[in-house]
């Protein structure tokens, strides 16, 4: 099977080329393919013809997002667009990938395929956007939505919430609940779906649910890391972009593709911490920018 992947130096990307099992991938980085430029899409797509293009890249500062919201829709919803425009022309399938942040946060209960989207923030309302162009434009689409997505390799929480512990207690919120998921958790299960021709819009998370602050616990724990954690509310801790509340993902689809529970991935994360952060000083890691 030949793959291109787009958005490749992100976690998702990286994740991807180390754990898709293919004989062929192709990895275009944003400078190599920018995917809000549409004649280049076009382009490109018809020099490579893969079997499948997956989409990767997207604009994830959700903070930024706020005051930065023709970015975050170039991106989130004309990005995809030109894309399900380029792939449904050459009859291509198109794995586009979505968020958690689609929903308000106010259910209880975990989140699946067919609950109601009701985004709240800039970020979550492009995701929407992109979605949806992709779900009217190519008929052979994957949308995959997942949350709280981490790696060695990025900007995410866990590499921040690490990296401040080293310096000074740290204060982690324990009233927002959702699905860690360990980013070649995801590349595997995409590689699953992959396998089958069920097109159409699926849940890919860490199983089971947690709150940062429990993470952050099962983090330091897993890492040996003895800084103390305070529990903090949202209220205490103001961000410009509201997140969902409680957005834990769940699946009714067939296939249904179970991720690992969401304490495997905070175990995997671990093994392969040590080394990869010994990188940090090569400038693999930027945790300056953000924490989720
Ligand atoms: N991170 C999460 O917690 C999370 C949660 C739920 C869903 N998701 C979704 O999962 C997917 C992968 O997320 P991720 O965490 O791997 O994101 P990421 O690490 O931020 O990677 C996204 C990549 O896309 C690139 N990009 C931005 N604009 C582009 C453009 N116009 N053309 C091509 N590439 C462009 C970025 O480059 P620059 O960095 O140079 O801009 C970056 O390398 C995204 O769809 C995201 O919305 C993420």
């Amino acid at each position: 099977m030949k793959v291109v992947v787009v958005g490749a130096d992100g976690q998702l990307g990286h994740a991807l080329q180390q754990s898709l099992n293919v004989h062929d991938l192709s990895a275009y980085g944003k400078n190599a393919w920018d995917i809000t430029d549409r004649e280049l899409t076009r382009q490109k797509l018809e020099t490579a013809m893969p079997d499948v293009v997956i989409n990767a890249a997207a604009y994830t500062n959700v903070d930024q997002a706020e005051s930065d919201t023709d970015s975050a829709y170039r991106v989130n919803a004309d990005g995809p667009h030109n894309l399900a425009l380029a792939t449904d022309a050459l009859n291509i399938p198109l794995v586009h990938i979505s968020t958690d942040y689609v929903f308000d946060g106010t259910q209880t209960e975990p989140y699946h395929e067919y609950d109601r989207p009701n985004p709240r923030s800039i970020y979550g309302k492009s995701k929407l956007a992109g979605e949806e162009r992709v779900r009217t434009t190519a008929k052979r689409h994957f949308i995959i939505r997942t949350a709280w997505l981490y790696h060695t390799v990025g900007r995410n929480f866990p590499n921040t919430i690490c990296a401040l512990a080293h310096t000074s207690p740290v204060r982690v919120v324990n009233d927002q609940f959702g699905s860690p998921t360990y980013a070649p958790h995801l590349a595997n299960g995409i590689g699953q779906l992959l396998q089958t021709c069920a097109y159409g819009t699926y849940h890919l998370a860490g199983s089971g649910g947690t709150s940062w602050f429990d993470f952050t616990k099962e983090l330091f724990a897993q890492l040996q890391i003895r800084t103390p954690i305070t529990p903090v509310s949202t209220k205490e801790f103001p961000r410009p972009a509201p997140r969902p509340a409680s957005a834990i993902l769940t699946s009714l689809q067939n296939p249904c593709i179970l991720l690992p529970p969401w304490k495997q991935g905070v175990s995997e994360f671990a093994l392969h911490y040590s080394s990869s952060s010994q990188k940090t000083s090569m400038g693999y890691h930027d945790v300056s920018k953000r924490a989720t």
